[in-house]
């Protein structure tokens, strides 16, 4: 066993220059575990609550009691403990919490301790944590999910639909996705410049654009595959974040950008012809995070044809999780761990999905940082697809290497890239 003997907190900076919550951890053989907490900007209502002080200083977005939760309450209830019993610190967060939704020490402050632990764990293990994670069993990098385009609350609701994402479930590697990913953010760039519709990046690194309509977004992305030199669908395929909830008001959706206001059912249709027309292979949040009857009728209508996700209307609760595949709503879980605040609660999350036959995503946040937490966990916990946002600037960049360094350590030990097979089960 290896005893944690100090834990302090420390107020950091995220992507959006916010400030946010690192937590350190030492343990009693030297070994060091940190972790900084990410934040959303499109968060469900669901979800483990960020605690930051309000008032004028920081736009109220300062997490000075967050950090102090870390440093007093929280140092004083793990001091002594086994780093490696990360449900026993788990439970001892949530419980010394008290709150359902983590209010009280404040989500922020509970992730980053939390992850801190695991890799304070794994640093004591002498092993990578996704190594630590995946113990003996073989593993494979995730697909990942690449927004080209941000839109909805990432670019002050430019378009509607929040993020325009590429897969590469013809790429042969973790490696390979990423280099035609690059090819492909090339030629969007260029096409959006070319055409005076490029307004700089958006929160995630996606590039900020002046489209007409959402579904322009769409065409342009199928357009930037082919330019790129790919076939669209089979090489690089699309996936939308469509984040319903942020333009959901009275029971309808409204389309800002094309100045009209659809009900569930025109959604649906419109998502249905969409995914008709165009290589669409995923659709996240396609409805409001309390829309379930839309969910389920989207998910009968085109389930067998492309993963529909929950994010906003799973927040990484497995008890969700279950109550949705039970409602036959989505058939794939977004796993974010700030979303439920604690390394187990994730975890579980990811089990109670594979349970119900859902496919995982682990994903970042809108706000990041240089942490490269989550890409260890997706490796670790074999989860087949990752979220990361863009491919610019460094809190998404430092992902997508750190998936790199890992694809390189494991040579041919690695399973398979499962790209090839992963959208297979869709589309038939
Ligand atoms: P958020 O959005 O991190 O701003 O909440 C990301 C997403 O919706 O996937
Ligand atoms: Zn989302």
């Amino acid at each position: 066993m290896a005893a944690i003997v100090e834990l302090r907190g420390r107020r950091v900076w995220d992507s959006r220059g916010r400030p946010t919550v690192e937590a350190e951890i030492a343990l009693d053989d030297g070994a060091i575990g940190r972790a900084i907490a990410p934040a959303g900007a499109s968060t469900g209502a669901g979800e483990a609550h960020d605690k930051r002080d309000g008032g004028k200083s920081l736009r109220g977005l300062d997490v000075r009691h967050a950090v102090h939760a870390v440093d007093g309450e929280i140092r004083i209830a793990l001091l002594g403990k086994d780093a490696a019993a990360q449900r026993e610190i788990d439970d001892t967060l949530i419980a010394l919490d008290g709150t359902p939704d983590k209010s009280r020490l404040g989500g922020n402050a509970l992730v980053a301790v939390s992850l801190a632990c695991l890799h304070a764990a794994a640093a004591s293990a002498r092993q990578p944590l996704w190594r630590h994670l995946a113990g003996d069993r073989r593993v494979a990098l995730p697909v990942p999910e690449i927004q080209i385009y941000g839109g909805g609350a990432h670019a002050r609701g430019r378009v509607d639909i929040q993020d325009y994402l590429v897969v590469c479930p013809g790429a042969g590697s973790f490696a390979e996705a990423l280099e035609w990913t690059a090819e492909v953010y090339y030629a969007a760039g260029g096409r959006l410049a070319k055409k005076g519709a490029l307004g700089g990046v958006a929160d995630e690194g996606g590039y900020w654009p002046a489209f007409k309509s959402n579904e322009e977004g769409v065409a342009e992305l199928v357009a930037s595959i082919e330019d790129a030199g790919f076939k669209p669908g089979e090489d690089v395929a699309i996936a939308l974040d469509v984040a319903a909830t942020q333009f959901y008001r009275g029971g309808r959706y409204h389309l800002a950008l094309e100045n009209r206001s659809l009900s569930a059912e025109q959604l649906a249709l419109m998502l249905a012809r969409w995914i008709d027309a165009y290589p669409i292979v995923s659709v996240e949040d396609p409805f409001a995070e309390n829309d379930t009857a839309a969910m389920q009728s989207f998910t009968r209508l085109v389930g067998d044809k492309v993963q529909v996700v929950g994010d906003d209307f799973l927040v990484t609760s497995a008890a969700r999780v279950r109550a949705a595949a039970a409602q036959g709503a989505c058939n794939a879980v977004l796993i974010k761990p700030n979303q439920v605040g604690t390394v187990s609660e994730t975890h579980d999350a990811v089990l109670a999905a594979r349970a119900a036959g859902y496919g995982t995503i682990v994903s970042a946040r809108s706000g990041e940082s240089e942490d490269t937490s989550i890409v260890h966990l997706a490796v670790g916990w074999g989860v087949p697809e990752l979220k990361v946002g863009s491919f610019s600037r460094s809190e998404r960049m430092a992902k997508w290497n750190e998936g790199l360094r890992i694809e390189q350590s494991l040579g041919a030990g690695a399973l398979p890239y499962p790209a090839r097979r992963l959208f297979k089960r869709y589309r038939r």
